[in-house]
């Protein structure tokens, strides 16, 4: 745990404690410091991996365990939050596709597309972050035998 400076964005979680202890909601009061200390209440995990298709290195980035303390859940956007830092992060490390197994109803709202149903592996959802590919050519049986069907279970 970690004590911060507390920030107009840290309002929703000021108000999470207050709610609890005063049961009182407050504004964000720029002429106060705020004080608190924090804690994990969502997580993700990024696994880089290097992949080689048609003689080209491709740089994928799988997102596993995204979750959120269930009290937690709903409330501010954590775990939205964190896809979003992800995906920032993939740009600032010149990665070709973001790739995921998860809900399709959650995550195409990022953007994130689903891979047609093939090799039973039907909720793979990738997000493309180097535009030089494209849809067609990610969904092609080439991308299909070397790279979805064989992407590892993060
Ligand atoms: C999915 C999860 C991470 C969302 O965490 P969160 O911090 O509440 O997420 P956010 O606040 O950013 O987004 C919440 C929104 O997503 C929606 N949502 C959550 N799970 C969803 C799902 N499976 N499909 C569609 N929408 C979903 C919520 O209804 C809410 O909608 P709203 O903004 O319209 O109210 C959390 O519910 C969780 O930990 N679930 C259990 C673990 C899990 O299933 N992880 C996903 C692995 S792929």
């Amino acid at each position: 745990m970690e004590i911060i400076n507390l920030k107009k964005e840290n309002l929703d979680s000021i108000n999470i404690v207050l709610q609890d202890c005063f049961g009182i909601s407050t504004e964000y009061e720029e002429d106060k410091i705020h004080l608190g200390i924090t804690d994990i209440v969502s997580y993700v995990s990024l696994l880089p991996l290097e992949l080689k298709v048609q003689n080209k290195n491709i740089k994928i980035v799988g997102i596993c365990a995204l979750s959120t303390l269930s009290k937690f859940r709903g409330r501010g956007g954590h775990a939205s939050k964190l896809i979003q830092k992800s995906l920032q992060w993939a740009k600032e490390n010149m990665i070709d596709f973001v790739a995921l197994y998860g809900d399709c109803n959650f995550y195409s709202k990022f953007g994130f597309k689903k891979i047609p149903n093939l090799y039973g592996k039907n909720n793979i959802m990738i997000y493309i972050v180097n535009e030089d590919f494209n849809l067609e050519d990610i969904f092609s049986k080439v991308w299909m035998d070397n790279v979805w069907g064989n992407m590892p279970k993060f």
